[in-house]
């Protein structure tokens, strides 16, 4: 080999390792930006996950996938069909209508403040992550019809997918396990906290007479209602104490006869039949109808049904009967004792909690 050939050797080799490098250098995760969440001081600061680190390009890919019908069956369907943004992510109905309008059991949960709400999901408790958490819906015969290998690959074979998927996990396969991590990023980044009693909470405006008094009927034993649903967790409104009760809503004697047996459907403990997870009280003007099983359409109908006092049943929360047993002997009966005042007052307060920014 003479000294030119060499030369051209040399360097056509060298070309094709930069050509190489570039290559492998492209192959590289990319690299990911963390999420910024805003500053809010009436709040706890938010609980952080190490095992799903929340990233501009994690949420981005989740709230894709969270308004796409591609997760469904037949494309028919999304998370946000039945969590819709305007709806504080309920969806207005009694009853979910899944793939084929097939109604479901149960009213659809809003979502707001997830992040907030590290242990259980659903109204029976029988999920702990929000990761997990997507598995249901995507294969439950209500809802979206669909299986987890059918989502795999579907998404798969669509190259957005996994070029949103390489941006936000640095890999190009695409597991159920990161569709799950993608939508709980997305979810957490659901935060509401401009609603009227923020502000008052943060010292930017006064609650009316009537809002206060209302306050004042949910914190003390007046109300009742911060045995379970508690402002010392402003995110939720969900006591610290409680992640699930029987309210009382139905006269049972034995436990099942329980229409839906609640957190017992998923334990099969009996001391469970009939108890739900404590729902969040955020943004109450947007989630009608209300309860697991969307019964009563209206708050004045909710807060009738607390007045009357709790209806009996073997696993009726205990602090709940011990209060109204109480009232028994002083009143003559179960009931709370408001006045038509009182109630306009409650569900004044109650009102307060809602943010009309968020689901804008
Ligand atoms: C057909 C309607 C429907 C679809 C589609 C649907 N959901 Fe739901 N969602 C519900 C209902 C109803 C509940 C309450 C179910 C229960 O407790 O059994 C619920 C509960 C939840 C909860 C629990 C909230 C809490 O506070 O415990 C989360 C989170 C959630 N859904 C997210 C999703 C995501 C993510 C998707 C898409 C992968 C999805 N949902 C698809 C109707 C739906
Ligand atoms: C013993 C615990 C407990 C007490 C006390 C309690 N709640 Fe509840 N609350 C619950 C549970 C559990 C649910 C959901 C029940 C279900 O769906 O079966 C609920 C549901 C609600 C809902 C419906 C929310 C939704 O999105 O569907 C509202 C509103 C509400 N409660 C307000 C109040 C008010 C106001 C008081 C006081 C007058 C009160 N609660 C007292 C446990 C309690």
């Amino acid at each position: 080999m003479n000294k030119k050939n060499a030369i051209i050797a040399l360097a056509t080799t060298l070309f094709l390792l930069s050509i190489i490098h570039a290559c492998k250098k492209e192959e590289n995760p990319p690299t990911t930006t963390p999420y910024t969440f805003p500053e809010i001081p009436n709040f706890r600061a938010i609980p952080t996950d190490i095992s799903n680190p929340i990233t501009i390009e994690g949420v981005a890919l989740g709230k894709k996938l969270f308004f796409d019908p591609i997760l469904s069956l037949d494309s028919s369907i999304s998370c946000s069909s039945c969590h819709q943004p305007q709806f504080s992510f309920a969806d207005n109905k009694i009853k979910s209508e899944g793939v084929h309008q097939v109604l479901g059991k149960r009213n659809a949960m809003a979502l707001v403040n997830l992040a907030w709400q590290k242990d259980r999901f659903f109204w029976d408790g029988r999920t702990t992550t929000l990761h997990e958490q997507i598995t249901f819906p995507i294969q439950d015969p209500l809802e979206m019809q669909n299986t987890l290998d059918e989502v795999e690959n579907r998404l798969q074979k669509n190259p957005t997918y996994v070029d949103l998927f390489w941006k936000a996990f640095g890999t190009k396969n695409i597991s159920i396990d990161l569709v799950g991590k993608a939508i709980e990023q997305y979810e957490k980044t659901l935060i509401s906290y401009n609603s009227k009693f923020d502000k008052f909470s943060r010292g930017e405006l006064m609650l009316t007479d009537s809002e206060l008094r209302g306050l004042e009927i949910f914190k003390t034993e007046k109300g009742d209602c911060f045995h379970c649903h508690s402002s010392t967790a402003p995110e939720v409104f969900i006591s610290p104490d409680r992640t699930f009760a029987n309210n009382g809503m139905d006269t049972i004697t034995n436990v099942i006869d329980f229409a839906d047996f609640g957190l017992g459907d998923f334990t099969n403990n009996l001391s469970d039949y009939g108890r739900f997870k404590i729902p969040t009280l955020r943004n109450l003007a947007f989630t009608a109808p209300y309860m697991h099983d969307g019964r009563f359409a209206t708050l004045d109908e909710v807060i009738d049904f607390y007045n009357q006092g709790p209806k009996g049943s073997p696993t009726l929360e205990p602090i709940m009967r011990e209060k109204a047993e109480k009232r028994l002997e002083t009143l003559g009966h179960w009931g709370l004792n408001l006045s038509a005042q009182d109630k306009a007052d409650l569900k004044a307060f109650l009102l307060t909690l809602s943010d009309s920014s968020f689901v804008q």
